[in-house]
């Protein structure tokens, strides 16, 4: 039996933080398994990591691949203390100008790989486990330019807030993370096509921020938490004006 803690998109950003927080705030886990595809990125940073690890190089679109993953959580016994579900990327451009296949990654990775990962690690969660799902702020609207994606994150947050009343009662908890734009690697991929709008980098929080905000809202047992004040505003604000309004609003933006 190993009690352990599994991270997905661990190479950088947003999950390589969750490995260095968790990393000092846990004492009474085995191991960290840490999930991506880049496997040189994932041994710097276990490097630097206090407790064991275990570097599990995948694409996270590779049906094969995460059948592995649940053998091994078999034959190793895994008890999953919490599963970070932090992998997932976009892409800016309007829908019919950027490739079908890349929008449709987009969906395999931020909906259908989180969909997996958390359906084959729950039979290995006991009471008082938890998981972190990475949403988005872009989850709260509609997005021209970024419609795939702030769709898929739609889906986590609708996916994880039921999940968590499913679960709950198992001493199970979901937390879906909706921050706004965090200053990661995330826009160097997604503005591949088109750059974002400069009011996004006004509003840009740090992966630190996000994750303190993420871990200490899992701890709390809460459903869903928005790190950074800008964004906060905007969760109101969408909950008190029309969406087409807003929509209208931000095209002139
Ligand atoms: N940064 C933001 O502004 C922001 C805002 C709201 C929400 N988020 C969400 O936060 C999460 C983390 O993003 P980030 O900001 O940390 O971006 P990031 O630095 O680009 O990290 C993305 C991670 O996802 C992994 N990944 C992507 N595709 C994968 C695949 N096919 N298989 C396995 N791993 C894959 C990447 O690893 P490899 O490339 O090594 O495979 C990387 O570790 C994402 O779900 C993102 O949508 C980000």
């Amino acid at each position: 039996m190993k009690n352990i803690i599994i991270v997905t998109g661990a190479s950088s950003g947003i999950g390589q933080e969750f490995i260095l927080q968790m990393d000092t705030a846990f004492s009474k886990i085995d191991e960290f398994w840490m999930i991506a595809r880049r496997e040189d990125r994932m041994e710097e940073i276990a490097k630097v990591c206090e407790h064991k690890t275990k570097i599990i190089p995948m694409d996270l679109m590779d049906e094969y691949a995460m059948d592995d993953l649940e053998a091994l959580l078999e034959e190793e016994e895994a008890i999953v203390r919490i599963l970070v579900n932090a992998a997932g990327f976009g892409l800016i451009g309007e829908f019919d100008e950027l490739s079908l296949e890349e929008q449709l990654d987009m969906l395999r990775v931020n909906c259908e790989a989180l969909t997996k990962m958390t359906y084959i690690c729950l039979p290995y969660m006991p009471k008082g486990s938890r998981i972190i799902q990475m949403a988005s702020a872009a989850a709260f609207l509609p997005q021209r330019n970024f419609a795939i994606y702030a769709a898929t994150k739609s889906y986590v947050l609708s996916f994880s807030r039921a999940l968590n009343r499913e679960v709950n009662y198992r001493g199970i908890y979901v937390t879906a993370v909706c921050p706004g734009p965090v200053n990661t690697e995330f826009f160097d991929i997604a503005e591949k096509y088109v750059s974002s709008k400069a009011i996004k980098k006004l509003t840009m929080i740090s992966s630190e921020s996000c994750v303190k905000a993420a871990l200490r809202a899992s701890y709390q047992k809460k459903s869903m938490v928005v790190p950074g004040i800008c964004m906060k505003a905007f969760l109101l604000l969408t909950k008190i004006v029309p969406h087409e309004v807003i929509l209208k609003l931000t095209d002139l933006v």
